[in-house]
């Protein structure tokens, strides 16, 4: 009774990872730039605040976390490239779908950043596969 009271405690939290996730999937999200400036991104979730971080042309920013085993983990991306900026949602319900593989191992989420918006994808593939959704234009 314990122990699963501290279970369901542990796993209604996002941590960042330290070992493997013990009930719910390990998720790396990977944010790539295909702009020839440098951006800015500040990542955060309700519980945890990754920071800005400046990711340069054809460079990426990755974290890794433990899904929530209620579903509920939120990550939003507040972007600026020079004076455009737009704000996303980078890991939530909608995310989730099309990123998800296969029950059990790691999943994989890939953004990938244009002038002509945000990109996402299960898989890293080149932009002229047809394999990634187009999710917002820059504003
Ligand atoms: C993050 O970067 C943006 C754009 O450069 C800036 O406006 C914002 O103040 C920065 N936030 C922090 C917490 O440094
Ligand atoms: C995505 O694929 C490209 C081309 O193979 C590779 O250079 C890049 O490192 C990959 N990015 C990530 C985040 O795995
Ligand atoms: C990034 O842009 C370069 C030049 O436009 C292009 O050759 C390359 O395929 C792009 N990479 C991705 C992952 O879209
Ligand atoms: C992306 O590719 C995977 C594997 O090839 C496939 O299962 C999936 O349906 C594709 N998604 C789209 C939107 O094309």
């Amino acid at each position: 009774m314990h122990s699963l009271f501290t279970l369901l405690i542990l796993s209604s939290l996002i941590v960042p990872i330290t070992h493997a996730c013990r009930i719910t999937s390990q998720w790396d999200i990977f944010v790539m730039s295909n702009i020839t400036d440098n951006i800015v991104v500040h990542i955060k979730s309700g519980d945890d605040d990754l920071g800005n971080h400046t990711i340069p042309f054809n460079g990426n920013y990755q974290w890794s976390f433990c899904d929530n085993y209620f579903g509920r983990t939120l990550f939003y991306g507040y972007f600026w490239w020079g004076s455009k900026y737009q704000s996303l949602a980078l890991f939530d319900d909608e995310i989730r779908g099309p990123c998800y593989r296969s029950k059990g191992g790691t999943q994989h989420c890939y953004w990938l950043v244009r002038p002509d918006g945000f990109f996402v994808s299960g898989y890293n593939r080149t932009f002229s596969d047809t394999n990634w959704t187009f999710k917002k234009h820059w504003v």
